[in-house]
């Protein structure tokens, strides 16, 4: 039997799973680490501790498992995108990396726009330019920390650095290398055009490889640090959403997926290249080599539940401890009570501004329609429900970009909720399924591992024989007309606050 190890380098931990080649957990192991915010809308984190958490975490699991690490034949990154990590020429980590989530880089979204251009950055980076993205993060070491910027010799994204370290290499893959945004997307390579018109020199960045490319092998003082076998092959892998879709079998033409986490994601597969003009979802390289995916991202998801909780539902967080059951249980029996439109209450779920399809850092959480005779069942419904339309505004761009879904799976905490599966399936009108594997990134980056070491010939392959669906969800034919009406009246919410959001910014 031979053995794959995916690593996932998440916000919250660094997540690494030993699998049998047929996809098998043997064992697993996770370890946690800070996240820094110094000042409102700045998130970083120590690149150190992710090393920690890797070395540890590969430690547990070759401990745990009774596996030989000579029959480990292959390992797979994936990881949180977008992050900045800049090393120096001793390979001294500069500064904390300033990650994905990080809102700082208002004033260098608009020098690449100045610099680049709306519609080329559209055209060859597939995407308008981010606050979040790798780009507009440089800029802001460059016009912030000139000193900082000097002394920069790589320029790596979270697992990349991971991948120096057990190996020596600086190396990326074309998929989370789609969130640097300089990035030529349909060309897969780096854009010479946007680093030029840029002035970032192209030998700070990593050589880009697809996905299950041997990029690397684990080096001998990794090996005596971690237990691993030195030479063992370290493959490219993928950016976390890249990664996830490998391991729920997001991997052809019709298939996507939707995650319920903190953000929601719409992820779907396209082997023709098809990039969104308003620039409303993202267009990003896959982790199937020539092909891409498109992406739609809801800033508060399960998130807007969370606060929710939070904040309004001690007693049943109380009942939930008592019961020895998940908080999320109750507010599911909750909403469950409830009929479709929550007697006529709406909630928005832009609580922290919103991606797709408005890109709009103003816009806000709206509970709509609130009234007297309204109790706490009906918010929770027009939570899950507002969510639920949410991903549907996603699905939409995508159906606009002639990008068709028949079989949707659904991952995250909120895809483990049956009842909001059930709005998924009866808001885009197909079935939405759950896989018997719950380990996602970590599991497609393995199977990556397993496709770049010649274990499975190709990524499809290597799906059909490892994941295996689960529960499946069928659209409710009574209930699609009845969602359909409570869409339609959502979808008029967001254009008609759009100019009083703006101006609550300002007030
Ligand atoms: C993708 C994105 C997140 C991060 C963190 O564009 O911002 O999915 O990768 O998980």
């Amino acid at each position: 039997m031979a053995y794959i190890l995916g690593i996932d380098i998440g916000t919250s931990g660094t997540k690494t799973v030993l699998f049998s080649e047929n996809g098998t957990s043997e064992a697993s192991s996770t370890h946690e680490y800070p996240l820094y915010t110094p000042q409102n809308g700045y998130a970083e984190q120590n690149a150190e501790d992710w090393w920690h958490a890797v070395v540890e975490s590969i430690k547990d699991v070759l401990a745990e498992s009774s596996v030989n690490p000579a029959e480990i034949k292959g390992i797979g990154l994936s990881g949180q995108m977008h992050g900045l990590v800049m090393l120096d020429a001793d390979n001294k980590v500069i500064r904390k990396s300033i990650i994905w989530c990080d809102q700082r880089t208002a004033k260098e979204v608009d020098e690449l726009n100045a610099k680049v251009g709306h519609d080329k950055l559209i055209e060859i980076t597939a995407n308008p330019a981010i606050t979040g993205f790798t780009a507009a993060k440089i800029l802001w070491v460059r016009n912030n920390e000139p000193e900082n910027y000097e002394k920069c010799r790589h320029i790596l994204l979270p697992k990349d650095y991971i991948r120096f370290m057990l190996t020596g290499e600086y190396a990326t893959e074309v998929s989370d290398a789609s969130g640097m945004q300089l990035l030529d997307i349909p060309k897969r390579d780096w854009s010479d055009e946007v680093l030029q018109k840029l002035n970032i020199d192209k030998a700070l960045l990593a050589k880009v490889y697809e996905s299950p490319d041997i990029t690397g092998e684990i080096s001998a003082k990794v090996a005596s640090l971690t237990g691993l076998k030195a030479g063992t092959p370290v493959v490219g892998g993928a950016g976390d959403n890249a990664a996830a879709a490998i391991g729920t079998g997001v991997v052809e033409d019709g298939k996507a997926f939707t995650t319920i986490g903190s953000s929601g994601v719409v992820f779907a597969h396209t082997s023709k290249i098809s990039i969104d003009k308003g620039g409303r979802v993202h267009t990003f390289c896959c982790a199937v080599p020539g092909a891409w995916h498109v992406m739609g991202v809801t800033q508060s998801a399960g998130l807007s539940l969370k606060w929710f909780r939070d904040n309004l539902c001690w007693g049943e967080m109380e009942t939930a401890l008592i019961m020895g059951v998940d908080p999320y249980y109750l507010t599911d029996k909750a909403a469950e009570k409830v009929p479709i439109g929550a007697n006529n209450l709406m909630y928005l779920p832009y609580l922290n501004g919103e991606r797709t399809p408005h890109l709009d850092p103003n816009a806000r959480g709206v509970f709509f329609g609130l009234s007297s005779m309204h109790k706490k069942n009906d918010m929770i419904r027009a939570i899950m429900e507002g969510v639920a339309y949410s991903m549907r505004d996603c699905a939409e761009v995508m159906r606009e970009m002639g990008i068709s879904v028949s079989d949707m799976m659904a991952c995250g905490g909120g895809g483990s909720s049956a009842l909001w599966r059930q709005m998924l399936a009866d808001l885009y009108g197909c079935p939405v399924k759950t896989t018997l594997n719950k380990e996602g990134p970590a599991l497609g980056v393995a199977l990556l591992a397993a496709v770049g070491t010649g274990i499975y010939k190709s990524v499809p392959e290597a799906c059909n024989a490892v994941i295996k669906p689960e529960r499946v969800q069928e659209p409710i034919a009574d209930n699609i007309p009845e969602y359909e009406k409570v869409y339609a009246l959502y979808k008029r919410l967001y254009p008609a606050m759009k100019g009083m959001f703006a101006e609550l910014a300002q007030l």
